[in-house]
């Protein structure tokens, strides 16, 4: 390394520079990196070269475990501490003093809204629950036994059909327009799936009732004139919303924002988070937890599930968390909760099973080493199942909840000057200049 190379990088160490000294050893060159917010930006390795028609350094990081992909204002997360706030403000006081709209309005616009402010926020929700007919018949071309969380997937996008004016990402005036739709929309057409699945009618929306109390409308009504929902079922409901509201770059979301950033509507990003939350690893999880539980059965048996999963046989869902490493916020809420619905429809004997997985894996060294603790997924399907929703349902309530988060977040998106199309790169690791080979040499 040069003498005032070296010099260079003394100076920059001593004067505690935010910046980072790397010397590439291949030429013995130094350079410096700033240091901003916590982060060096990738693109400042590609000037780190052996030659001039060197491509430059890359960083490579699968499933993106060390990689800020934005700078968002929307969820503030600290996984150590197992702290969760939306717009600053912590879940817990959320959870116990406000509503799944006024949250879903706190993430949208940012603060919490004035009175009339709120009003005329639920107002326009309420006015925009209803989809195109077609959509109904849309709903009926899939199999009786069509996966609610597909025909959601499905519907989600076909919403980008009715509203070609959402291609429009660049108006105010249309962002607000479709932000309205798939909030007010999400529920109806979940609550359509699920009365798919079980070959009943639809019902439609009923104005009166409040966001939570409709969805059980148009969930559970029967022959009744009017449905009335259980004030305490209701919410139940709206905590478990607001419980999954959002949850900063978590995968569904981080689909949501790398669609979106192809400059498409709305509604196709939003198909993509709920793409994304299907999967077992992620809102699959909450459906997986309740079959994990109902297999154990009993809870003499969760001694030798637990050894199972120790040996690497299958995984504890429910448990585990890229972000916390310690118990998840919602979990403690959703845990309480539960005892709440229990009060009401009776106690579920799979809760006895689910405490003492708990139990054993917070002692457990496996769970403990690895801090592996319940997540928002381990809770939430025993209150599910209490309120008579059959597993398939559970990842759609948990898209219902994330629907507010997924528009904050490409909301953001859609205004960040620093953002543009998602488009990684790679370490290729194929063959180069194979010559074809015809069909008779093979
Ligand atoms: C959600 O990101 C979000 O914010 C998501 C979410 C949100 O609100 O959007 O919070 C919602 O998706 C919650 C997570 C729901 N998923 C599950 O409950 C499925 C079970 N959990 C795991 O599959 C896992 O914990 C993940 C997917 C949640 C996190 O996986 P990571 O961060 O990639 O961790 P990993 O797979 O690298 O595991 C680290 C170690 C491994 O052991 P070793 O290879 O080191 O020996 O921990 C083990 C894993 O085998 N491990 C588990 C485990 N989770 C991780 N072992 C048993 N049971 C588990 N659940």
């Amino acid at each position: 390394m040069s003498t005032e190379t070296q010099e260079s990088a003394a100076a920059g160490a001593a004067d505690g520079a935010e910046s980072l000294s790397v010397t590439d050893n291949r030429t013995g060159k130094t350079y410096e990196l700033p240091i901003t917010d916590g982060t060096v930006r990738g693109i400042d390795l590609r000037q780190i070269k052996v030659s001039e028609d060197d491509f430059g350094l890359m960083s490579y990081d699968p499933a993106f475990m060390n990689t800020a992909s934005c700078r968002s204002a929307v969820t503030y997360i600290d996984g150590d501490a197992g702290i969760l706030e939306y717009r600053g403000y912590p879940i817990e006081q959320l959870a116990e003093h406000s509503s799944y709209l006024e949250v879903a309005f706190l993430l949208i616009k940012g603060h919490l809204p004035s009175q009339a402010e709120l009003d005329a926020w639920v107002h326009q929700v309420t006015i925009h629950t209803f989809v195109h007919e077609n959509l109904k018949d849309f709903m009926r071309g899939f199999r009786y036994d069509a996966h609610p969380m597909g025909m959601l997937l499905g519907s989600v996008g076909a919403l980008s059909t009715f509203y070609p004016d959402a291609k429009d990402i660049q108006d105010p005036a249309s962002r607000e327009a479709q932000t309205i739709r798939l909030l007010a929309k999400m529920p109806t057409l979940a609550a359509f799936a699920f009365r798919h699945s079980r070959g009943q009618p639809y019902v439609y929306p009923d104005n009166d009732l409040s966001y939570s109390g409709n969805f059980l409308n148009m969930m559970y009504k029967m022959t009744e004139l009017k449905y009335e929902p259980d004030p305490r079922v209701e919410r139940a409901l709206d905590v478990l919303f607001i419980l999954h509201a959002d949850h900063e770059q978590n995968c569904s979301t981080s689909a949501v924002r790398s669609v979106g950033s192809s400059g498409v509507d709305p509604y196709s990003a939003v198909a993509a988070g709920v793409a994304a939350l299907y999967g077992p690893s992620h809102g699959g999880a909450n459906e997986a937890v309740l079959r994990m539980l109902s297999r154990i059965e009993r809870v003499e048996n969760v001694p030798g599930f637990i050894e199972g999963v120790k040996a690497g046989n299958e995984r504890l869902m429910g448990f585990g968390h890229r972000v916390y490493k310690n118990y998840d916020p919602r979990a403690k809420i959703i845990k309480k909760a539960a005892e709440d619905v229990f009060e009401v429809f009776g106690r579920n004997p799979l809760i006895d099973i689910a405490h003492e997985l708990e139990r054993i894996a917070l002692e457990d060294d496996y769970f403990v080493s690895r801090k592996l603790y319940p997540n928002v997924d381990f809770y939430s399907g025993l209150i599910y199942e209490a309120l008579g929703l059959p597993v398939e349902m559970f990842p759609v309530m948990f898209a219902i909840g994330r629907t507010s988060g997924w528009i904050a977040q490409w909301l953001e998106l859609v205004d960040d000057k620093e953002q543009k199309i998602a488009r990684p790169r790679q370490i290729y690791t194929g063959a180069r200049t194979v010559d074809y080979v015809p069909m008779a040499q093979r």
